[in-house]
């Protein structure tokens, strides 16, 4: 663990707003010149976009990747160059946050919704590095919120029946101000609160079989590398010390 501290802070931060822009900021530094970066979506993300945005205006080169509609409309506005979707891409590195991490570095994502898109992002690159404030550590999944599923709305009742024989509790069909929330691929999300389980790759796994599933919100050895952000800075953790970021 690599403690440093912020470089930008502002009156009006919360301790977690404070955490999400120390994250943000320090990964902006570790993009190299030429990268190929998939840019993951949510509120701590922004930050680094904000961040990247700054330095690709000072002459940094890089290609982007979006994970979501509202991060390719702010990666334009800031003018960072993305990848065409339908491209063959390696990235060298995605960046992204999560809603809940473990002290393995397993992580549910998907409270915003873009976790498919996400998942393929971060599978097409050599490393993935979570950008977390200090709330999201839990000591196990599920602690805070439960595991979304996105699903096809297509038969989701269903869907959900198979969920909850697994997961062994009754999912909820996300909505979002009284409507079904639906993702930028046109999929349902389904909330499935976690069982107490330490086998996540397996859940993760299974969850998928489900005919119906599109997707689930389980990132299990996935993690190259976290930044938890905090009010004193920022704390990194490499899965793997051996490995280069
Ligand atoms: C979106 C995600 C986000 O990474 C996750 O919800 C964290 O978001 P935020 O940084 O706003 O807390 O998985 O699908």
């Amino acid at each position: 663990m690599t403690p440093s501290t912020p470089r930008h802070t502002s009156q009006a931060d919360t301790p977690q707003e404070a955490g999400k822009r120390a994250a943000g900021e320090a990964a902006a530094d570790w993009i190299r010149d030429g990268a190929r970066v998939g840019l993951g979506t949510g509120s701590t993300v922004r930050y680094f976009l904000l961040a990247l945005g700054r330095r690709v205006k000072d002459g940094l080169r890089v290609h982007g990747v979006p994970t979501s509609h509202d991060t390719a409309t702010l990666a334009r506005q800031l003018q960072i160059p993305l990848l065409p979707e339908d491209d063959a891409w390696t990235l060298d590195v995605a960046i992204d946050g999560a809603d809940e991490l473990d002290p393995h570095l397993h992580a549910i994502k998907g409270g915003g919704g873009a976790l498919l898109r996400e998942k393929i992002v971060a599978a097409a690159a050599r490393t993935l590095i979570v950008l977390v404030d200090h709330t999201k550590c839990v000591p196990v999944l599920g602690t805070s919120m439960p595991l979304p599923v996105e699903v096809t709305p297509f038969g989701w009742p269903s869907t959900a029946r198979h969920l909850q024989a697994i997961g062994g509790h009754t999912p909820t069909l996300r909505t979002r101000h009284g409507v079904v929330f639906q993702t930028d691929g046109g999929h349902y999300i389904l909330d499935l609160p976690l069982h107490e389980t330490h086998d996540y790759a397996r859940l993760e796994a299974l969850l998928n079989l489900i005919p119906g599933v599109v997707e689930n919100g389980l990132f299990v050895n996935r993690t190259s590398t976290v930044i938890v952000g905090s009010p004193d800075g920022v704390r990194v953790t490499h899965r793997d010390e051996s490995s280069p970021v």
